[in-house]
């Protein structure tokens, strides 16, 4: 994810780059790690970028201080190519007269790369991206217009954009979008294009969403779009008046960002099991790597160290040696040469976990990592570095990075097996499936549990890690004390406390149910309210069933447990978004 604004007037002015410094501030959510701007005045194109916040990155290059006609800005989460201040937007061809930003990945970039180069083209960043100004400079070079030669670079490319693009001497910005966001803006002597609504929603509210497949431009006064088949749109059709404020507008009509980026997991998924497929290289070395080791250790912290737990526990039953270490706890264990740690971190900073690779890699452990930021520090000390694409995630409670964590983990358990990766391809289905069909109950299932000072998640075998984190996101976010325990275990002491309306949330994942079944009914018979979350398999005299069917239970129970808990909290009219003593990365041990 990325986000990406245009801005194009009749009149040249400094205020332009303000507006634009502005919107790329409210577009930071989309992105974080590096920031540019090109203008088009008088005297031509004029490019500022660098690795860094846009606060940074402005102040740092003087951003304000630019001049023109045209602006783009971008600010960039990473996914070919590390932060770099080469590999941030906007990208130029070789004369340095058009630039380009996008928000989207380019599947066949390598091919059109090479083909570039032998054509002569130079190129001086790692992005896919950067093919396109050169792809435009090469058709503008066979003889076509501007708008031409910028659909056929767009028909070239595949994969998902949204693009924009500027070219010295054009008084236009030209845009293609498909599968990422895009919206113009239509003001007085000056149209905007951008991610979202916010980012120029303080200049106007008449906007024109693009559709997928649709192509164009944008002046200062009027506004062409073809849409796929190449007809022209009729765009005084399309115009919408807004009237949301810029805090809802981000959150995409969304009241809260948990529950948006809830509902993004089937993407985060679909494009985190894209990438682990045009990686397959790297992914099997990262098997052959696991299949020799001595020992896996799985490290990391809260909810990352319950999706290492779950794929621990997986390894476990393959045969393997493996031993899930909670990140604060790394001093317990020594390595060996011999060994595999496996680092998991959504952010790729969390200091515990930084700490613990350091200590095992002394020790002579090889280290490989699952993060969703490229090149963070957990990352950077990596042997093997595997990302997640889930996209930035702005409620500190982590949902569709974990989500996504235990995709990528699944992957990797099915390349470990000789399984059958495209299967996988299917989950962000079932995930969206899940979601429409369990948004009501579990909003009644939050509510209720809502009410109560204590909860017990049960769950055995694979279930147990997913209990675990069911627990952790109602306690983070309602403030309800919830404890997590193996449903075997629970006769051994927890269950003294259970007595009449006491709430116990059974996580059942279809493959041992019988045994919870008797632990259910343990707990029925004194008195306990029970709510199961079935996969494959029901139970019976629960309260409250939620039952679902998949081939990979894990993932569909995975936007239930976080949907609860985000209900839950919400009910008492707590912001879930923020929830009180908690930090998104934690870098002090
Ligand atoms: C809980 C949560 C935290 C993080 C933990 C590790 O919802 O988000 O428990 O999982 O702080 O963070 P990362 O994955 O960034 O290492």
């Amino acid at each position: 994810m990325c986000g990406i604004i245009g801005i194009v007037s009749l009149n040249e002015s400094k205020k332009l780059a303000e507006m634009t410094v502005s919107a790329l501030k409210r577009l930071e959510y989309r992105g974080y790690d590096s920031v540019g701007v090109a203008s088009l005045s008088a005297s031509g194109l004029e490019v500022r970028k660098a690795k860094g916040k846009v606060e940074e990155v402005v102040y740092q290059k003087k951003v304000e201080d630019m001049k023109g006609y045209v602006f783009l800005g971008h600010t960039r989460w990473a996914t070919h190519g590390p932060p770099t201040d080469y590999n941030a937007h906007p990208h130029i061809d070789c004369s340095g007269n058009i630039a380009v930003v996008h928000n989207g990945t380019i599947k066949n970039y390598k091919e059109l790369r090479e083909e570039l180069e032998s054509l002569g083209h130079k190129f001086k960043s790692e992005t896919d991206t950067e093919v396109i100004p050169h792809l435009i400079e090469e058709f503008m070079k066979r003889g076509m217009e501007p708008f031409q030669a910028f659909k056929s670079a767009i028909k070239s490319i595949d994969g998902s954009y949204a693009v924009l693009a500027i070219i010295n001497g054009e008084r236009r910005i030209f845009f293609a979008k498909r599968d990422n966001p895009l919206v113009i803006g239509l003001g007085e002597g000056q149209n905007y294009i951008a991610s979202d609504i916010p980012a120029f929603l303080p200049y106007t509210r008449r906007v024109v969403i693009i559709k997928d497949g649709e192509i164009g431009f944008i002046t200062p006064e009027t506004v062409y779009i073809e849409d796929q088949e190449g007809n022209v749109v009729n765009v005084k059709e399309r115009v919408r008046v807004i009237d949301w404020d810029i805090e809802t507008a981000t959150k995409e009509g969304y009241p809260h960002f948990m529950i948006k980026e809830i509902h993004e997991s089937p993407k985060a998924v679909k494009d985190t099991i894209e990438g682990f497929i045009s990686e397959i290289d790297l992914i099997k070395e990262v098997a052959d790597e696991i299949k020799n080791a001595n020992r896996i250790i799985v490290i990391g912290a809260g909810t990352s160290y319950h999706a290492g737990l779950y794929f621990s526990l997986q390894l476990q039953r393959l045969g393997y040696t493996s031993i899930p270490i909670i990140a604060s706890e790394y001093y317990n264990l020594k390595a060996k040469k011999g060994d595999i740690a496996l680092a998991i971190s959504q952010s790729g900073e969390t200091i515990d976990v930084l700490q613990g690779i350091r200590k095992m890699k002394n020790e002579g452990a090889k280290i490989i990592s699952l993060t969703n930021v490229i090149e963070s520090a957990i990352a950077r000390e990596s042997d093997y570095k595997l990302y997640m694409k889930a996209g930035p995630e702005i409620g500190v409670a982590a949902t569709k990075t974990f989500t996504t964590q235990l995709a990528s983990l699944l992957f990797l358990t099915e390349v470990l097996q000789g399984g059958n990766i495209n299967k996988l391809e299917k989950l962000h289905q079932e995930i969206r499936d899940t979601i429409t069909k369990v948004e009501g109950i579990t909003k009644r299932i939050g509510e209720k549990l809502s009410k109560k000072a204590n909860i017990y998640y049960l769950g055995r075998g694979l279930s147990l890690p997913l209990a675990m984190e069911g627990a952790l996101k109602i306690k983070e976010i309602a403030y309800v004390h919830a404890e997590a325990y193996p449903a075997g275990e629970s006769k051994h002491g927890p269950i003294s406390l259970v007595e009449k309306g006491f709430p116990v949330v059974i996580i059942n994942d279809g493959e041992l149910t019988d045994l919870l079944q008797n632990n259910l009914m343990e707990m029925k018979a004194r008195g306990a309210e029970i709510y199961t979350v079935s996969v494959n398999k029901k139970m019976k005299d629960s309260d409250i069933e939620i039952y679902l069917e998949s081939e990979f239970p894990a993932i569909v129970i995975s936007p239930v447990i976080q949907l609860i808990a985000y209900y839950a909290s919400v009910s008492k009219g707590y912001d879930p978004d923020k929830p009180r003593n908690l930090a998104k990365t934690v870098t002090v041990e």
